[in-house]
């Protein structure tokens, strides 16, 4: 008997598996399938699930106090997990604020902007700067943010105008340039962009530092980051880096930006701080902009019900002080190589596959029509909803990421997986890939 669900689910005419319980890098559902978790559902269950020291910890916080509010106190785990954060975060990135998922916390840093610029006295910086092929969130400052086209094209009217950038997608240039002849013209545009919105105007500028969801696992020339970082001090622009996905050892370094060698003036956070455990983001920003707050107005109000809660603070300090302890983010770096060759193995034997790309354990695979050429599937032939069918019909989840090009051409797809995946688990999501991609080039060609 089919029990009626009045759940909402992303389509509303497709029935879903319902979840039952997940062990490791496994997920079971109620009919007994078994899914190897490749993309830790969206790039978030960076321990795998029901680890027992995390559940241990949310059961003794739970014990003790769930919600307090953070107008009215602090808390002991938000303070452990502030400092872990600020031994992990690059340079002066010392100071943490909490909210409940990574649209927030791109929303709070830009917020965060806001306020230095009026703390420091120039009221008229406003504008932030992005990039299109990214997503920054689906909250309405988040999607105004974010340039992915399909996401933001149905909201479009209730939208600021913010991406302006192209992003430094090399295997398919905007440009059409080629690196390094290019000077990495992608980067030096923001100086354009600085100039005609007005520098007076322009009060941060915000990218992923390896793209997620809109282009799998998309980073850029070695030197793009430091002329971007050039570009902000000169014009007095803060640098936001999205690490929603890229924090917290997911790319083989703590935070993805430190791949670049420069450092940003806020961090945004999310997923992996909790490994999905709890709702938990936020941003870390650096002395300089939080002695700026302290020393200015001295206050700071923008914020959630939830933020900092107590439950929520210390499954994350948990969740933190578990990759630390176990050198997770090494680990990261290590299986990713692997992974990485194998993925590369599998391009020498399937043309259909156009690019490998990424760092550490998050990897992105792009599927071309003919790769000789680098011509695109069109949008209709479905390339990536196809990988993603049978991946699933196989039993791995992986994560698609569709239309980096222009909204409709690009097929790709992220893999993100827990970044406790054992050999053995690793050696099973190729086999099942290879085999996956066979049959798609079996349909599509
Ligand atoms: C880079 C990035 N930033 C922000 C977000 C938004 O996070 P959330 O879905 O938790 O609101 C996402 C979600 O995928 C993301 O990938």
């Amino acid at each position: 008997m089919t029990v009626k669900d009045f759940t909402i689910h992303p389509n509303l005419n497709r029935e879903m598996p319902v979840i039952d319980y997940g062990k490791g890098s496994y997920l079971y559902d109620k009919s007994g399938k078994k899914y190897l978790d490749g993309c830790g559902g969206a790039m978030t269950a960076a321990l795998g699930h029901a680890v027992p020291e995390i559940i241990e910890a949310m059961k003794e916080q739970a014990e003790k106090i769930c919600f307090a509010y953070r107008f009215q106190f602090t808390s002991e785990p938000a303070r452990k997990l502030s400092e872990a954060i600020s031994q992990m975060a690059p340079g002066s990135l010392n100071w943490s604020f909490y909210s409940n998922s990574g649209s927030e916390a791109t929303e709070l840093a830009i917020k965060m902007a806001r306020k230095y610029w009026l703390d420091t006295g120039v009221e008229s910086k406003y504008w932030v700067i992005s990039r299109w092929s990214s997503y920054h969130g689906i909250t309405m400052g988040a999607l105004s943010l974010s340039g992915n086209i399909r996401r933001r094209m149905r909201f479009e009217p209730m939208l600021h105008k913010f991406p302006q950038l192209q992003p430094p997608y090399c295997y398919n240039c905007l440009f059409e340039k080629t690196y390094p002849e290019c000077g990495v013209y992608c980067a030096r545009q923001l100086e354009h962009a600085i100039q005609q919105i007005g520098p007076q105007y322009v009060a941060a500028f915000i990218s992923e530092p390896f793209i997620g969801a809109s282009g799998a696992a998309i980073g850029g020339p070695p030197e793009y980051y430091k002329i971007i970082r050039e570009i902000c001090d000169k014009y007095d622009v803060l640098m936001i880096s999205d690490e929603v996905i890229t924090g917290f050892g997911r790319t083989g370094k703590n935070f993805g930006i430190e791949h670049y060698g420069v450092e940003p003036d806020i961090i945004a956070f999310g997923k992996g701080v909790s490994a999905g455990y709890v709702p938990l983001s936020g941003i870390t920003v650096s002395d300089r902009v939080y002695n700026t707050i302290k020393n200015g107005s001295g206050t700071w109000a923008p914020g959630h019900t939830l933020g900092a809660n107590p439950l929520a603070t210390a499954v994350g300090y948990r969740v933190v002080k578990y990759i630390m302890d176990n050198n997770l983010v090494e680990a990261s770096r290590e299986k990713g190589e692997y992974l990485k060759e194998e993925f590369l193995k599998l391009q020498a034997k399937h043309p259909i596959i156009g690019e490998v790309r990424g760092k550490g354990l998050m990897l992105g695979i792009e599927f071309v029509k003919d790769r000789d050429n680098k011509v695109f599937f069109e949008a209709k032939e479905g390339a990536t909803e196809t990988v993603i069918r049978k991946s699933t019909e196989n039993g791995l989840i992986i994560y698609p990421a569709k239309g980096a090009f222009n909204g409709d051409k690009g097929d790709s797809v992220l893999i993100t997986p827990p970044l406790t995946i054992s050999r053995e688990e690793m050696d099973e999501m190729v086999s099942i890939l290879d085999h996956v991609i066979g049959e798609t080039e079996k349909e599509l060609l």
